[in-house]
Formats: structure tokens, C-alpha cells, sequence
């Protein structure tokens, strides 16, 4: 599947801790985790414009607080279930034979850190963590929580003040300041953590080789991220089952499904 041209190129410059790679909801569908854009994406079913930014959870949750929930329910309850697939686990490898330095994604379902890469830098947070609003502490969402959090939901799904009531449980008062905690997760408009944006750069600085696997390349700054890799020498290797916004930005493209194509690049390179 990988053109030859490509498995050539990536057997003479897979270079010891030269590889970095952007990963994004593709590389997760495999695990049963809709993409975000295109047919059966959660865009199609969930309008962005309220459950993607903070006024408008709020707006809904005021007036249709048994909306919020059938989405809430629906995200965690795919989230929960889903495992890392072959796609992660190859990455996993190559990180652990130096080959990769590092895995800047843009999911937020933890799947690369399931399939133990290590160094994993997160730009839109985790759906299972929570951080507090003012001092940045964050706190791990432990999976029986949330399912224990999900069942109290359903329960109370009719009532905006039942919910709320949920909300204060489960998203408590920081222990170190008094402010509250929030889901760290970035929604629309808000800014990226800055401690994992400039890890990116620090990896983009010193990589030989960028990886783009399952991205729409559509959301900034994350979709910035190859730009400045190129610009400073980097060559780009797209990896997607159909071209990307910055497929034109691309040296090589590999078209077809991350969980074939990363297993065959571990055999290129002698670890299958
Ligand atoms: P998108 O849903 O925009 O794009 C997913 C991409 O993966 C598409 O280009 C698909 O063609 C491709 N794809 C699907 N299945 C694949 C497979 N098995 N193998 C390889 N490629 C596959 O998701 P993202 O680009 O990750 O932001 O979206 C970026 C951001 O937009 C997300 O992080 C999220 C969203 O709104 C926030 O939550 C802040
Ligand atoms: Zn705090």
C-alpha cells in the first residue's frame, strides 16, 4: 500500500528521534471513535456552535438540560468503551525503538497514552481529566467516576438544577486555590495550554520528518503545526484515508487507514 518511492524515502531517513507526528481524530476510528467532519462525524450530529464552546453548554444546559445530557452520555459512553488500535500501538513502537520523539495529537480520548507512547503532548486536553479554571491544577477523571457521573446524569436529566447539583459533585472546588474545576478539554475559542504548545515547537525544532496521520488540517493553531515544521526543513508525510487541507504542503502522502498503513511502515523499517 505504501507507494515505493515513500518506503524507500522512509527507510533512509527514519532517523533516531527525527520523527515527530500530528495525529487526529482519523487515527482514532478504527477504536470506534466518530471523526468530528465528514459522513457519521459528531459535527453532523451535535452543532459545534453549542457543544463545541463554552456560552453555548451553558445556553443549553439552561434550557434543554436533557440535550446536554443525551450528548454527554453518547460522547462518554464511546470514549469509555473504546481501545487503542494498531495504529496507536505502532507508534507506541516506534517511540520505544527512538525512532519517533514524540506524538503531538489532537485527540482527547488518551488512546496513544492506552497504547503506552510516552511522550505524548496533548493540545486540546483529555476527556479524562479535570482543571481547575484559575491555577491550571489538573486532576485525573478516573473511568468509574465518570460512569458513576454518567448513570447520576441520566438520572436527573430533566432538572437544570438537578444537573447543576451533579456538576458541583463531580467538578469540585480546587484544593489549592478554592476555584472550580472544569472538563480539560479545549473548546472552541479558547487558547491552547501553552506548556504543551511549546513542547510541539521544541519537537518541530529539531525533527527531520513530520507525520500528519488522520487530520482534516482544518483547525488552527494546531493546523499551523506542519507549516512551521517545513519551514524549518522538516519533510512531510501525510497519512489519510483522503487528501487533507494541507495535502499540497505535503513531500509524501500515503493514502488509506492509519491501522494498515503504520503497521507496514513498522515493517519497512525491520520492527513488525
Ligand atoms: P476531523 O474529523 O476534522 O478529520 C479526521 C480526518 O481523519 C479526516 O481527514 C478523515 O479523512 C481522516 N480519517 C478518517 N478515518 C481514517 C482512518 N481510518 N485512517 C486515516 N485517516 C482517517 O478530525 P481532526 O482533524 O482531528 O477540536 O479535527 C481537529 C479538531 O476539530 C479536533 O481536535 C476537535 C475538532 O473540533 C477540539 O475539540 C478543540
Ligand atoms: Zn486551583
Amino acid at each position: 500500500m505504501i507507494p515505493g518511492k515513500v518506503r524507500n524515502y522512509i527507510k533512509n531517513n527514519f532517523k533516531e528521534g527525527r520523527v515527530a507526528c500530528l495525529t487526529g481524530a482519523g487515527i482514532s476510528a478504527e477504536s470506534g471513535i466518530p471523526t468530528f467532519r465528514g459522513k457519521g462525524g459528531l459535527w453532523e450530529r451535535y452543532d459545534p456552535q453549542i457543544y463545541a464552546n463554552a456560552p453555548g453548554l451553558i445556553s443549553i444546559l439552561r434550557t434543554h438540560p436533557e440535550e446536554l445530557v443525551n450528548f454527554i452520555v453518547d460522547f462518554y459512553s464511546i470514549l469509555l468503551k473504546a481501545h487503542p488500535n494498531l495504529a496507536h500501538r505502532a507508534l507506541a513502537v516506534l517511540e520505544k525503538e527512538n525512532i519517533l520523539s514524540s506524538t503531538i495529537t489532537q485527540n482527547i480520548d488518551g488512546l496513544h497514552q492506552q497504547a503506552e507512547s510516552q511522550n505524548v503532548i496533548e493540545l486540546h486536553g483529555n476527556a479524562f481529566r479535570i482543571r481547575c479554571i484559575q491555577c491550571s491544577q489538573l486532576v485525573v477523571l478516573e473511568k468509574d467516576k465518570l460512569r458513576e457521573m454518567i448513570e447520576s446524569f441520566k438520572i436527573n436529566k430533566n432538572s437544570y438544577i438537578k444537573i447543576l447539583k451533579v456538576l458541583s459533585r463531580y467538578f469540585p472546588r480546587c484544593a489549592i486555590c478554592g476555584s472550580r474545576y472544569r472538563i480539560d478539554i479545549v473548546l472552541f475559542g479558547e487558547i491552547l495550554p501553552a506548556d504543551e504548545l511549546s513542547r510541539a515547537y521544541k519537537h518541530l525544532n529539531n525533527c527531520d520528518v513530520l507525520l500528519l496521520i488522520g487530520s482534516s488540517l482544518i483547525v488552527y493553531p494546531a493546523a499551523g503545526l506542519p507549516l512551521y515544521a517545513k519551514e524549518r526543513g522538516a519533510k512531510i508525510i501525510e497519512i489519510n484515508n483522503e487528501p487533507s487541507s494541507l495535502s499540497d504542503l505535503c513531500d509524501y502522502i500515503i493514502t488509506g487507514r492509519a491501522s494498515e498503513v503504520l503497521p507496514e511502515i513498522l515493517g519497512v523499517l525491520g520492527y513488525a
